[in-house]
């Protein structure tokens, strides 16, 4: 278990569909036009979410390696409808431990949708300096960027974003994770292993009808308050109860902010199916 179950997962999907950035995304579809097939590996797949967003963009046949360390979120994934041109493996690995076998093989691009925010600053050397030796393109979804705006404002919001934002930096099992910072770290190291990267906003904007949603992100900010231990218990369940009148009342919007990376090397390689592709000859 990863502490992630499927029914949150599958709560945030859509949320997460529409708040992908289109131009993020349509940069690193076109990184991998004209391979057929095409090797996609999807770290921290969960329920393969992030194949269902891209694989009905793709027109090539393709190969999805879906990893994950959480076997009953794998199985899920491994079961997940997709277009016949598809075909998925799904493998289970602690990528915290063993990143290096995720990325073995033949591939062609490198994916991950809301992971980055739980990585370490050493992790996320590693998995550069990964990419970079294989020169692999790298797409990562949803990455929170500690942005959280209630509308409408509740004199304490601020303590209970601030705690929130300090939860995200503790260990998720990858060290003392990134948290907020996870995207614009990712920027700063790709940029220096000489990769193009583009980066745009990825938004949850959620209205006043999504009430199991943000009924599901308010219990789940007081609990990581709790957790962090400010505010005081008293004030964090007289925040929650304000907040959740006003989702009931219809009178609840959030923002939650994201931002969406493509890293471009500026060589790529084709993948070597049938070796590992640092040894793969020039794509182009
Ligand atoms: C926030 S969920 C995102 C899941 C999926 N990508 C999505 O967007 O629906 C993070 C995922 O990373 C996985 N994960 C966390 N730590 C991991 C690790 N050390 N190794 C492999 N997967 C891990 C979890 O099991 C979970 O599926």
């Amino acid at each position: 278990m990863s502490g992630f179950s499927a029914d949150w997962l599958a709560l945030r999907e859509p949320y997460d569909l529409t708040a992908m950035n289109p131009a993020v995304r349509d940069a690193a579809i076109a990184s991998i036009a004209g391979l057929d097939p095409v090797a996609i590996v999807d770290l921290g797949t969960g329920t393969a979410s992030g194949l269902r967003a891209l694989a009905p963009l793709i027109p090539a046949r393709q190969t999805w390696r879906l990893v994950d360390n959480d076997l009953s979120l794998l199985a899920r994934a491994a079961d997940t409808e997709r277009p016949a041109r598809v075909q998925v493996s799904a493998v289970p690995v602690d990528l915290a431990l063993d990143l290096e076998a995720a990325l073995d093989g033949a591939v062609d691009l490198v994916t991950t949708t809301a992971l980055l925010d739980l990585v370490s600053a050493p992790w996320l050397e590693r998995l550069t300096v990964e990419c970079a030796a294989r020169r692999l393109p790298f797409y990562a979804t949803l990455s929170y960027d500690g942005r959280i705006e209630f509308t409408p404002r509740d004199a304490g919001d601020a303590a209970i974003v601030a705690a929130v934002n300090a939860h995200q930096r503790t260990d998720k099992g990858f060290g003392p994770a990134l948290g907020p910072k996870a995207a614009a770290e990712a920027i700063v190291r790709f940029t220096t292993v000489g990769y193009f990267v583009d980066r745009q906003p990825a938004d949850w904007v959620l209205g006043p009808h999504d009430r199991e949603i943000q009924n599901e992100l308010l219990a789940g900010w007081a609990s990581a308050a709790r957790e962090i231990g400010a505010p005081e218990l008293d004030d964090v369940v007289a925040w929650l109860t304000r907040r959740r009148d006003l989702v009931a009342a219809g009178r609840s919007s959030m923002r939650v902010g994201h931002i969406d990376v493509f890293a471009r090397p500026t060589e790529m390689r084709r993948a070597d199916r049938s070796q590992s592709n640092s040894t793969s000859p020039s794509r182009r």
